[in-house]
């Protein structure tokens, strides 16, 4: 899968009513959101280019190389895209200094990636094989496997220091970069709360619709919208009220755009989400789509749920079977109608938003696309 092919699904809401609602300045918004993109792509490859390996082991390049793969090689650059409007917003003119920003948010999301990836066992991303499932087959043999996760386990470290180095050395002024700098650190510390939550989900029983919801605002919504959006703001010098408003959009947004991750995870077509359809049930994660199953399905269908859910052995036929009971107990229709909630919710916000026209046009398009997005 191609970045460019990603860029195409954000952009294919455009269409769509709340898109039609920003007019004429949404063509604009697009073209802007695309050079970004080229920008923060071409950011990365430089910042790669300038942090080769400090050794001159050939085997250690190559596994750069492969972790160079993987940043550059997909992913819809959600997060650079909302640091971008978050500046904009702020007033913030187009500038170096905020594509590094944006490059840095993408470094840390590529090294939460990898470390996840290893956390849930995945073996596809973007398409491609995981970066722990690459790292193994560079040593296959009976420690191919643990290899491969430690090894994974570095590069996703060093990529988050990266990410720390890339944002520091942005070469924004100062105190504006020191407000930033502290909403990173939030950051940071808020997802890695929710990945633990997360995991810790797996081996509690039944989490209720508002145990789910926290995970879902910690482990994504503040990590992917929220803060971006914040970090972008501080970074042109926003008033605290305008970033209180930035979390007013973002995390009702972030909340939708996971949501709607947990559909694509059970519903979605694995050619264009890059990830199998089987993983989140053979995973056992704890979405709000079963949450809300268990709490309504009859006794057998409870039965079958825990049974199959979070079962490695699960195949094609029984995930057939859990997925027919997302529907039959309403558990997909209720979590459209928490996506439309909260979908509003954010639009609401962004209308009344002190921003200008052209923010305002290039958030409601990244909106409308995360909400809508099929990858
Ligand atoms: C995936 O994020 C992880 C979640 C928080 C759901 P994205 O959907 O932004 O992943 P890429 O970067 O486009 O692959
Ligand atoms: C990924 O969450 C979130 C982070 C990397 C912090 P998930 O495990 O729910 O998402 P996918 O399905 O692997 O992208
Ligand atoms: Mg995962
Ligand atoms: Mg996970």
């Amino acid at each position: 899968m191609t970045v460019e092919s990603d860029q195409a699904s954000i952009g294919q809401a455009a269409g769509s009513a709340l898109a039609e609602a920003v007019g004429g300045a949404e063509e604009t918004a697009g073209e802007t959101a695309r050079r970004m993109r080229t920008l923060v792509d071409e950011r990365l490859a430089r910042f790669l280019d300038d942090h080769a390996a400090p050794v001159a082991d050939p085997e250690v390049t190559t596994a750069y190389r492969l972790l160079r793969g993987f940043i550059l090689g997909g992913g819809k650059r959600v997060r650079p895209l909302l640091c971008y409007w978050g500046w904009r917003g702020a007033g913030g003119a187009d500038c170096e200094q905020i594509v590094s920003a944006g490059a840095a948010l993408e470094l840390c999301h590529a090294g939460l990636l990898i470390h996840d990836d290893i956390m849930d066992s995945s073996d596809l991303r973007r398409g491609r094989p995981t970066m722990h499932r690459s790292l193994a087959g560079l040593h296959p043999g009976l420690a191919a496997r643990s290899f491969g996760q430690a090894a994974a386990i570095l590069l996703g470290t060093l990529t988050l220091a990266w990410s720390d180095e890339l944002l520091s050395g942005s070469g924004v002024e100062p105190s504006r970069l020191k407000r930033a700098r502290t909403l990173f650190d939030r950051l940071r510390t808020e997802v890695i709360a929710g990945q633990y939550l997360d995991i810790l989900a797996q081996v509690r029983d039944l989490p209720t619709v508002e145990q789910a919801l926290t995970v879902v605002r910690y482990k994504t919504a503040k990590y992917t919208v929220e803060r971006p959006l914040q970090i972008g703001g501080a970074l042109a010098g926003a008033d605290p009220s305008l970033l209180d408003v930035y979390s007013r959009f973002g995390i009702p947004l972030g909340e939708a755009f996971q949501l709607r991750d947990d559909v694509l995870g059970m519903f979605g077509d694995p050619a264009r989400t890059g990830k199998p359809v089987l993983d989140d049930l053979r995973e056992g994660k704890h979405t709000i789509l079963i949450a809300h199953a268990l709490q309504h399905g009859s006794p057998a269908e409870v039965a079958h749920l825990r049974t199959w859910h979070g079962n490695p052995e699960l195949t094609e036929e029984q995930a057939a079977g859990v997925r027919q009971i997302v529907i039959d107990t309403g558990a997909l229709a209720h979590v459209e109608l928490m996506i439309d909630d909260r979908a509003r919710e954010a639009f609401q916000v962004l209308r009344s938003a002190p921003i200008g026209p052209e923010a305002s046009a290039g958030l409601a398009m990244l909106a409308d696309g995360l909400i809508h997005r099929t990858r």
